[in-house]
């Protein structure tokens, strides 16, 4: 069990804006900041989230809570295994009342690291393979690049050094065999690039081949420690240079990153084997650098480069493509010395939507009617997945690849889910709620003269905060919603006083016209709200009566 003062301890030092912005893409909003919301299909940023308040909530679909609920229900941990992971992201180490569950995990990492770099020096024929792709010493050591023997030897390792089974395959290095039931390295005869989280700790391997094994690269699976999706190798090296530079360069290979630093291109990172997708914005948007996508020019590279130019023009980087083509990729080229040559090219990539709507048009023949409508729709659909500002500068840059008037390009303006809501809003209500919200204390002057069934939209809203359900995704709503604003004590006296005007005024005519009242309870009625009335009037509070 992990002790509670120690989970208490990692909880202060959590910052909300911090761990929802290690896993999304956050924009500075006012005093929040605001991401697109991972728990529902969308592609607005309804997701706000609160340094101050420290907590997130979904003003499209509900989600919410503090750093820990996010990371639960993003991960799909439970609480422990939450808080594990917390405390392993930020580097806290935890104390648990059992001593038998206190493991160095990373040691594991560290050590068997050390064990492949040693291997390698052992290793004539992967000693010449690196020479051979062109790769020196000092990036042979900046980047701990070894060799993983045969599987029973890396579990021999392991195993002396206390390591048990279930260990190696949390880590993802070994596994059992379904086959015959035995233990196995996941590496065999590879040369290794560890892989590091952005921190810094080795988290995974990527392994290639040197003897022509038909998977030419094999890479950690998918444990606690590493995940593929959000990280980006070499991004360790790169993060000062990318920060100084304000530049990324992103690959599709250990190769071309490892080359490409060897080659003074510090800020050279790559996709493990997978797409570049959302998940990866985070790690590089707080440095808001321009992004080179330096790709394969064969089908694949084309494909994942259109695919990632839209995301990131999407999300308003700025930067563009680089195709390598004829077998000849960034590693070859440091390796064939052509360091000048890379460095004119990076200078030339195709900006992100010329890239994207050009590759876009391509995919289809022009020559055919249908086939140039088809065009047409997914350019536009395109050029509407836009931010509104690049919207239109690149209707002409459509048009013209499709060689059509410009005005046939159009675009939709998307009505943004607030303002669809706008009808089921009053202000007035709800900037009294906020208001009780954030001085609770202020409800002492309130209770007697205001029920919840005065309140003609927010009824459920002012229910819930008279029960002081402050945790409800409506009042985490109201709180984090900007445009309400938060009255002082005379700002919001003032206000009951206009709140309570019109309520009276409405129910002083209702009474006039109702006909199931006699003539002498109409008196009544009409009498007691001029009076109310009259009293607000002068600025006196009156206390509700059912
Ligand atoms: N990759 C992979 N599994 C494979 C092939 C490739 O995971 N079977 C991933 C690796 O991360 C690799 C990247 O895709 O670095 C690019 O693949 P490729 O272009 O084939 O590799 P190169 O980096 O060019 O490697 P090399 O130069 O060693 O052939
Ligand atoms: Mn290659």
């Amino acid at each position: 069990m992990i002790e509670n003062n120690s989970i208490e301890n990692l909880k202060s030092r959590l910052d909300i804006v911090d761990v929802v912005g290690s896993y999304l893409e956050l924009r500075k909003n006012g005093a929040n900041f605001k991401a697109v919301c991972p728990f529902h299909n969308d592609s607005n940023p309804s997701l706000v989230i609160s340094p101050s308040k420290q907590i997130y909530h979904c003003f499209s679909c509900g989600a919410g809570g503090d750093a820990i609920k996010f990371v639960m229900e993003y991960e799909k941990l439970n609480y422990p295994e939450t808080i594990e992971k917390l405390a392993n992201m930020y580097n806290f180490s935890l104390s648990y009342t059992d001593e038998t569950n206190q493991r160095e995990d990373r040691k594991l990492m560290d050590n068997l690291t050390l064990f492949f770099r040693k291997k390698l020096d052992a290793q004539q024929i992967a000693k010449n393979y690196l020479v051979d792709r062109g790769i020196g010493q000092a990036t042979i050591e900046k980047f701990e690049i070894g060799f993983a023997p045969s599987s029973d030897e890396t579990l021999n390792f392991l195993r002396s050094h206390g390591y048990t089974l279930s260990e190696a395959k949390e880590f993802g290095v070994a596994d059992m065999s379904e086959k015959n039931n035995k233990a196995y390295c996941r590496f065999i005869d590879r040369i290794m690039f560890p892989i590091r989280s952005r921190n810094g700790k080795f988290v995974g391997f990527g392994g290639r081949t040197i003897t022509n094994h038909p998977a030419k690269y094999i890479n950690s699976p998918q444990t606690k420690y590493f995940n593929k999706s959000r990280l980006l190798y070499g991004y360790f090296f790169a993060k000062d240079s990318i920060f100084k530079q304000k530049k990324i360069i992103i690959t599709e290979g250990y190769m071309d990153t490892i080359m490409l630093h060897q080659a003074g291109f510090t800020n050279a990172v790559a996709t493990l084997g997978t797409a570049l997708t959302n998940d990866h914005l985070p790690l590089i948007t707080k440095m808001e650098p321009e992004v080179i996508l330096a790709y394969d020019g064969d089908d694949a590279g084309i494909a994942a480069a259109l695919k990632a130019s839209m995301l990131l023009s999407r999300h308003s980087f700025k930067g563009g493509v680089i195709l390598f083509g004829e077998g000849l990729d960034p590693a070859d080229m440091v390796k064939n010395g052509e360091v000048q040559k890379l460095n004119h090219l990076f200078g030339e990539a195709q900006p992100f939507e010329e890239f994207a709507i050009e590759r876009i048009v391509k995919k289809y023949n022009l020559h055919d009617g249908l086939e140039k409508q088809k065009a047409l729709k997914e350019g536009m659909e395109y050029l509407q997945s836009l931010p509104a500002t690049l919207q239109e500068s690149y209707r002409g840059i459509l048009s013209g690849a499709l060689n059509i008037p410009q005005n046939l390009v159009k675009i939709k303006r998307d009505i943004h889910t607030r303002q669809k809501r706008e009808n089921f809003v009053d202000m007035l209500e709800l900037t009294i709620i906020k208001t009780i919200l954030s001085k609770p204390s202020l409800i002492d002057t309130l209770l007697d003269t205001i029920d919840a069934s005065m309140f003609k939209t927010h009824t459920q809203e002012f229910g819930l905060l008279l029960e002081n359900q402050l945790e409800h995704p409506k009042l985490r709503e109201i709180m984090l919603w900007e445009d309400i604003k938060t009255y002082d004590e005379n700002e919001l006296f003032s206000a009951m006083i206009t709140f309570l005007i019109k309520f009276y005024s409405e129910k002083l005519s209702l009474v006039k016209s109702d006909k199931t009242l006699n003539y002498k309870e109409k008196q009544f009625h009409i009498r007691s709200f001029q009076e109310k009335i009259f009293k607000l009037k002068r600025g006196e509070l009156v206390a509700y009566e059912q």
